[in-house]
């Protein structure tokens, strides 16, 4: 039996509809608040709980194998790091090493290991990698860059309006990742010698210059666009401001800021070696979901 974490979040979807797919018996962990009626109808049984409560973690550990921890505080702020990021996945690893689950996939963060301050989300990732490492668990870690699908809802807007906001350097790289690809990885690091107990940076085949992508839309739905550029500073300012009325909320954002400000590549060679797989490029996924754009 797999345990997913995050079953209705981007990724944690894909991943359990992966492992249904392979006829796998999967648990997924989902809050009562949000839409999971799809995954129980592929077959998926459904544990209702809340990661910031031990004792749901320890119940919904209970007899399985395999654990993906693929959940998250939201980047934006509105999540909590501490709690979600850090505390969720420290009680699940010890969780999984009373009831002896054979291996452990966390999603880290590509950049985890850089040391940023001002990213709750980025250290709290760190220090679970490094909690998990020591833990004796059998375990693999994955740092992927930014997901394809988080694009998805800015094609949509682009397509209607032909425009595209980017906040920050428009000449940064980023090597975007299939949602669909890291899915899959989550779900064979349990059954691939090597992928155990190593930690791979997962990005897409492509290192795109962030003004790039508005390219990428523009080819997708045949019309040209505008990009609309916001310096950084517009956002610190902003952040600044916003620190005044609500500075836990302004200290979250750190995690934003560090995601606008850096560069997000890795070469996806060694994954693909390991994996046995050609990850897709950006203009592929999105090509390929634009039935789900089309759709909303
Ligand atoms: N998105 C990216 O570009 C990116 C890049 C690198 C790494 N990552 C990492 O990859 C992982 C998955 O990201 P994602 O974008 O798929 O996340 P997401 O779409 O924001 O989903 C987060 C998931 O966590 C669940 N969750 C949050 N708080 C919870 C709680 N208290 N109890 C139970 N469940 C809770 C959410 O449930 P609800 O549906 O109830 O809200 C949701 O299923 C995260 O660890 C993230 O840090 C993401």
């Amino acid at each position: 039996m797999f345990l997913v974490t995050g079953a209705t979040g981007g990724l944690g979807r894909r991943v359990v509809k992966t492992l249904l797919r392979r006829q796998s018996p999967v648990r997924a962990f989902v809050r009562l608040s949000s839409r999971y009626h799809d995954l129980e109808q592929m077959g998926a049984e459904i544990f209702i709980g809340d990661l910031r409560r031990k004792a749901s973690i320890d119940k919904a550990v209970q007899g399985t194998q395999y654990i993906i921890s693929a959940h998250g505080a939201n980047a934006s702020g509105a999540g909590d790091a501490a709690q979600i990021d850090y505390q969720a996945n420290i009680d699940l690893i010890d969780a999984a090493q009373a009831n002896g689950v054979k291996h452990f996939v966390f999603v880290s963060v590509l950049g985890a290991d850089r040391d940023y301050d001002d990213a709750p989300v980025f250290k709290a990732k760190r220090e679970v990698e490094k909690y998990l490492a020591r833990s004796g668990l059998t375990h693999t870690i994955l740092r992927p860059s930014g997901f394809a699908s988080n694009l998805l809802p800015l094609a949509r807007t682009f397509r209607r309006t032909g425009l595209y906001l980017l906040i920050g350097k428009q000449e940064n790289r980023t090597s975007i990742v299939s949602t669909d690809d890291l899915a899959e990885i989550a779900v064979r690091s349990v059954s691939i010698a090597e992928a155990r107990n190593r930690i791979f940076a997962v990005g897409g085949p492509e290192a795109l210059r962030r003004d790039e992508i508005s390219k990428i839309f523009e080819k997708l739905f045949n019309r040209s666009g505008m990009l609309i550029n916001v310096p950084l500073e517009v956002f610190d300012g902003a952040r600044a401001l916003l620190r005044l009325f609500n500075p836990s909320l302004g200290r979250d954002l750190g995690t934003l800021r560090t995601l606008l400000a850096n560069e997000y590549t890795c070469n996806s060679r060694e994954v693909q070696q390991v994996f046995g797989m050609d990850l897709e490029s950006l203009h592929h996924f999105l090509r390929r979901n634009l039935s789900t754009l089309e759709a909303i």
